[in-house]
């Protein structure tokens, strides 16, 4: 599931799931009893990914604030996107698999970090930490992992920080702690992962082909790391001409 929507894909889910509804002449329950039955078992399932998608508003309207807050210091805006996801059933069901997870809503709340995802595209590098340090300063965020693919860029080229951090939501008689994960990241890191997670499916090709375009995509991120310093560079040039003078 790509970062498009801040939807929860339940819809989707009763969609399938109507679409295989029984015969009702053939077993011994009306429908009208059969969609109350679905309706109440869906019910938790429904309330879990409800919860994600508050923490995706929670987390959405923090970047957003600090935003406007960094643009009223007569900066620009430092974020040019946000992009969120809830992650689709699919993509649950396959990671429960792959790690072994139990197959529960316990277990995904306990093993998957990225139930919600919160994507902010900025413009420079230098943003993206002064972001995340402001909204990691924030008391009701609790940092559980960092991942800093900028500074240590994956084997592939793939650069963005990651932020694994549970956020509060207040509901009407609790307050629940919820997962989340964020990605930061540039305008040109965006644009690489975006493309490269296109091409990863492509895999029935020689692995000589293969290789060699991994290859390609490893420069190209490299290439377009330099265009992120060099913009940086341009900036602080701009922005303090004593402090960074043009070489
Ligand atoms: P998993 O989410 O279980 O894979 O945990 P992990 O520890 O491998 O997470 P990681 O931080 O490596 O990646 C999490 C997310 O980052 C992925 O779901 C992608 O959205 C993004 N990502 C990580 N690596 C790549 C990559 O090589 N290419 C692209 N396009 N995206 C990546
Ligand atoms: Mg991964």
């Amino acid at each position: 599931m790509d970062y498009l929507i801040s939807q929860p894909q339940s819809g989707s889910f009763n969609t399938e799931i109507m679409r295989q509804m029984p015969d009702f002449t053939e077993i011994d329950i009306t429908e009208t009893e059969f969609i109350d039955l679905l309706e109440v078992s869906m019910m938790p399932i429904q309330q879990f990914f409800t919860y994600y998608k508050c923490a995706i508003m929670e987390i959405e309207t923090k970047f957003k604030v600090l935003n406007e807050q960094f643009s009223l210091n007569g900066e620009s805006n430092p974020i040019e996107f946000i992009q969120s996801r809830i992650k689709s059933y699919g993509s649950i069901l396959r990671k429960l698999s792959s790690k072994d997870i139990p197959r529960s809503l316990d277990g995904i709340e306990a093993h998957i970090n990225d139930v919600a995802g919160i994507r902010v595209v900025c413009s420079f590098v230098q943003d993206i930490y002064r972001l995340a340090d402001c909204f990691l300063q924030q008391d009701d965020i609790t940092l559980i992992e960092q991942k800093d693919y900028i500074r240590n860029p994956k084997p592939n080229g793939y650069r963005s920080l990651h932020l694994i951090v549970a956020v509060p939501i207040f509901l009407e008689n609790e307050k629940r702690l919820v997962k989340a994960e964020g990605q930061l990241r540039t305008l040109a890191m965006d644009f690489w992962a975006s493309i490269e997670h296109k091409l990863r499916y492509k895999k029935d090709l020689p692995e000589e082909m293969l290789n060699a375009l991994a290859g390609d995509l490893k420069r190209c991120a490299d290439e377009s790391a330099r265009w992120d310093a060099k913009m940086q560079e341009i900036r602080n040039q701009l922005e303090d001409p004593a402090e960074h003078p043009k070489r």
